[in-house]
């Protein structure tokens, strides 16, 4: 949700101070209401008309992010921690990211401002793959691990079967580096599931969502997704 001038500014109709006059003057409705109060706050999908004319909707836009560990995914935060936007100074639209990663987890996160993407991409039933590099503490042992290959049980419901392997092993540190590949997005699953079978995180990347990977970026960079690349996870 965004305050009404800063919408009417961003679509280019007028400066901020000049927005905050038309809304004062009855010009601005909201939904088809006419709105006067100036800290409204209004939602990517309501429809603006200033003078009887609707704002231009803003275009679609998409982002791969490679977010640091330290930061938020969200738009704002009320702690005024870093967020995933803050990555993102330049863009006008009203981007925020698609699902969560943990404010101490790295890796890939979509951003977009196309709510019905981001919903249909948030459901279950679209089964994205995502792969993620957990460094864990406890030696990792295939026995170990294999009943998150078939599912386990968090919070009284089934977590879908894993793919697993492990990265490497050190004997002497007795800590390890398992790679999984999940296409829920329950909150902190990745942690819980290891937690569950004997092994805390230390560390969590998300290397892949479904077909985009982290090659050739750094923590950081983000890079625009053509709309071709968006119909791979997404069909128009
Ligand atoms: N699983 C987790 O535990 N954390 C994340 O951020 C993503 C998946």
């Amino acid at each position: 949700m965004e305050r009404l001038q800063k919408v009417i500014a961003h679509a280019g109709v007028a400066s901020r101070r000049k927005s905050e006059e038309l809304i004062e003057a009855g010009r601005v409705k909201v939904n088809g209401k006419t709105v006067t109060a100036l800290g409204t706050k209004v939602a990517v999908d309501d429809v603006i008309e200033v003078d009887g004319v609707p704002l231009d909707k803003e275009p679609l836009v998409y982002y791969l992010f490679y977010k640091p560990r330290g930061v938020i995914s969200a738009a704002s935060d009320n702690k005024g921690r870093k967020v995933v936007t803050d990555f993102f100074p330049e863009v006008d639209e009203r981007i925020y990211p698609v699902g969560r990663l943990d404010y101490d987890a790295s890796g890939l996160i979509l951003l977009t401002n196309d709510g019905a993407f981001a919903q249909a991409l948030a459901h279950p039933s679209k089964k994205i793959d995502k792969v993620y590099v957990a460094k864990v503490k406890g030696l990792p042992t295939r026995e170990k691990l294999a009943p998150l290959k078939k599912g386990i049980y968090l919070d009284g419901r089934k977590t879908a079967p894993a793919k697993i392997s492990i990265l490497s092993a050190d004997r002497q540190k007795e800590n390890g580096i398992v790679q999984l590949t999940i296409h829920e997005g329950r909150n902190h699953q990745v942690k819980n599931m290891l937690k569950a079978v004997g092994y805390p995180v230390e560390k969590l990347k998300r290397e892949k969502f479904g077909p985009f990977t982290l090659e050739g970026m750094q923590s950081g960079d983000k890079r625009a997704l053509s709309r071709r690349e968006v119909e791979r996870l997404f069909p128009f």
